[in-house]
């Protein structure tokens, strides 16, 4: 039988470089020999935006384009609707017993998240929803039986709260539920475009995968680069320059990379001439990836339908672990 992959995005905005490099690109790869559903986390995306649910609702179609337009395959891949699968909600219930409040707020994506969101930890601006999603992922997770987890690095600390949660679960009441694995990338983070750690919608800084090449143009020439640097024949600096970073990750022509950084130290080379390349790269890369995204803009009904097939598959599967949760801690009383 082949081994079984669970991952998801929370749709509340179009995905970009930053999520392919961490997680889309294994995804493609993984596709054929692995069995996958992908969960599109709608319930969890409302812990983050429950005073704006058709920011929400508004960005499922979005984000089915943007996994068909990468190259998932709706044959090998189920997309799943996290709000359609109640047994997730019925198991982060569960899970939640077995969470200490302490153990919650020590979560370091958590923590971080909500010093980026509110400037500050203050425990009257933290909602319990926001503070266990972490459960509820957990809960995704584990109502699939998962044994993989591709995602990016800020998602590690959330995989191993998971691991910590159904090994008490197993402890407690069997082996029950299968011990996920995450599975990084050999790129599980991106820098922004504004030379900050983490490409992120949150922080404005990221380049989308269906941009336009006016939109990808105006982001590259805008690019983070070395703020020491004031004239084209100063001496650069290619630590922590982001149009390197994207040079190397995209760029497939090493030795031109190579040539523009010796260049670009001995003061040789413009800003502007670095960003142009570099754009070309990111082009060619994008350009397939907006193409087929355009193609998808009026099929909704068709987006619809697989969703709606990959669901159904979906709550089959969580439905059989979730009567084995139910049996485990004694559950079926009145219906054995
Ligand atoms: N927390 C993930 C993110 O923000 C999205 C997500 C929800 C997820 N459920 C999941 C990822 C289950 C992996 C597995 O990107």
């Amino acid at each position: 039988m082949k081994k079984r992959i669970l991952t998801g995005d929370r749709p509340t905005g179009k995905l970009h470089l930053g999520h392919y490099v961490g997680s889309l690109k294994s995804r493609v790869e993984l596709q054929n020999e692995y069995d996958m559903f992908i969960l599109i986390a709608n319930i969890q995306a409302l812990t983050d935006n429950f005073n704006n649910p058709h920011k929400v609702s508004s960005n499922i179609i979005e984000l089915m384009k943007d996994y068909l337009a990468v190259g998932l395959d709706p044959n090998k891949v189920s997309f799943i609707l996290e709000s359609d699968i109640s047994e997730i909600a019925d198991l982060t219930i569960i899970f939640s017993n077995l969470v200490t409040l302490s153990r919650a707020l020590r979560n370091p994506t958590v923590k971080s998240e909500i010093i980026q969101k509110e400037g500050e930890f203050e425990f009257d601006k933290i909602s319990i929803g926001f503070l266990s999603y972490p459960i509820n992922q957990s809960a995704d997770i584990a109502a699939f039986n998962a044994d993989l987890v591709p995602a990016g690095e800020d998602q590690e600390s959330i995989i191993e709260q998971s691991r910590e949660i159904i090994k008490k679960f197993n402890k407690l009441y069997g082996e029950i539920l299968n011990l996920p694995k995450i599975y990084l990338t050999e790129t599980p983070r991106l820098v922004g475009i504004d030379g900050t750690n983490k490409m992120s919608k949150s922080l404005n800084n990221t380049i989308n995968l269906g941009d336009s090449e006016d939109e990808l143009k105006s982001k590259v020439m805008k690019m983070y680069t070395d703020p020491t640097r004031i004239h084209k024949n100063d001496p650069g600096h290619i630590e922590g320059n982001a149009v390197f970073l994207f040079h190397d990750i995209f760029n497939l022509d090493k030795d031109e990379v190579k040539n523009l950084k010796e260049l670009y130290i001995r003061g040789k080379i413009g800003d502007i001439e670095v960003k142009e390349k570099l754009y070309k790269v990111l082009n060619d890369f994008i350009a397939p990836i907006r193409e087929k995204r355009l193609a998808l803009d009026n099929r909704e009904d068709y987006l619809l339908d697989i969703l709606r097939d990959g669901t159904k598959l979906g709550k089959k599967i969580a439905h059989e672990t979730l009567s084995r949760v139910r049996d485990s801690i004694e559950l079926n009383i009145i219906n054995k």
